[in-house]
């Protein structure tokens, strides 16, 4: 893909026009999760309309350490007005009892979806605003997977939720969003940030989710994140498997879970390669996440390009 001939001043020119023009004199919500995707689109969208606008980060219980407080954070300092709903009981609830990667994806699109419309309701705003990029798009289009947010392309009315949707960034892959990023001078721990799947650790728990699993999955994620800052690797993270393991801590036996790490490569998410850690980072990840999390018996490490693999295990 050929990203070179992008003009992201005359971009976002054009896209807080088309967002004027469209918002004119309603109220507009933007879905933040502080992601460079949603993050991007929430400030472009308060540039063209300001005070119309406001933001909502939806705290599902499947964030990464420390995520609501950066989003809050990021939001004051950059001038949007925000709000945060506590919805981690009805994410936990409605992805109760499903295993299968796609059902979870929809089940998590749908309480996602219906939060944000309460939202848009309570506000007496008319449009929603976020940061579903080219990628996303393709993907669901594709059958590849059902992205969180890409409605429209499959058929589905966002009126039936509650509102219209404003979409600025549906026609960029990533480089241009992390240029417009840049653009727009959002720090780069912003710009260049490593993209975090919309529905957060739920896809990187196999089958069915629980809080215990995502408290697991949120230690193991730092670990790696911290073990891995230096690479700059496209993304990197882990992924709790569904089988568990026999191992042996301070000579007792113990039956606990499989942990995967993954580290990518890519431009556009579109295509992926695998980046040949070091040995010497890989066992570091490896001891940390047995030594400081009990319920971890064992560590692996997924050596799969995309395509065959997806980048996400769902
Ligand atoms: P895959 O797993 O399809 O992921 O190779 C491609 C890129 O998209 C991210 N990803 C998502 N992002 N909503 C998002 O906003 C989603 O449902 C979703 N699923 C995957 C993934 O982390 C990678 O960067």
């Amino acid at each position: 893909m050929n990203h070179g001939m992008f003009d992201p001043k005359e971009f976002i020119r054009k896209s807080m026009e088309e967002i004027r023009v469209r918002v004119r004199e309603e109220k507009a919500i933007a879905a933040c999760s502080g992601g460079v995707d949603s993050v991007t689109a929430t400030l472009l969208a308060h540039r063209a309309v300001g005070g119309s606008l406001s933001a909502v980060f939806i705290d599902d219980g499947l964030r990464r350490q420390g995520e609501p407080e950066f989003v809050a954070q990021l939001l004051n300092r950059i001038g949007v007005r925000y709000r945060c709903l506590d919805a981690k009981d009805s994410f936990f609830k409605g992805l109760r009892r499903k295993e299968d990667a796609e059902e979870k994806r929809k089940a998590f699109r749908e309480i996602f979806y219906r939060k944000l419309g309460q939202i848009v309701r309570e506000e007496g705003a008319r449009y929603l605003v976020q940061g579903t990029i080219a990628a996303d798009i393709a993907e669901t289009v594709g059958g590849i997977k059902t992205q969180h947010n890409v409605l429209e392309q499959i058929g589905i009315d966002p009126k039936e939720y509650g509102f219209e949707l404003v979409e600025p960034l549906r026609h960029l892959y990533k480089p241009e969003v992390r240029a417009v990023a840049r653009e727009l001078a959002l720090p780069e721990e912003v710009s260049g940030r490593m993209p975090f799947p919309g529905p957060g650790l739920s896809v990187r728990v196999l089958g069915e989710v629980t809080p215990g699993k995502i408290e697991v999955l949120r230690k193991a994620t730092k670990i790696v994140e911290e073990e891995t800052r230096d690479l700059r690797a496209f993304q990197s993270f882990a992924v709790l498997l569904s089988d568990k393991a026999t191992g042996t801590k301070n000579g007792e036996r113990v039956y606990g879970g499989i942990m995967t790490i993954r580290v990518v490569e890519s431009e556009d998410a579109i295509t992926a390669s695998v980046v040949e850690v070091p040995y010497r980072i890989l066992f570091n990840i490896s001891q940390r996440i047995t030594g400081e999390i009990p319920a971890i018996a064992r560590c692996l490490f997924d050596i799969t390009h995309k395509p065959p693999a997806t980048i996400e295990f769902e």
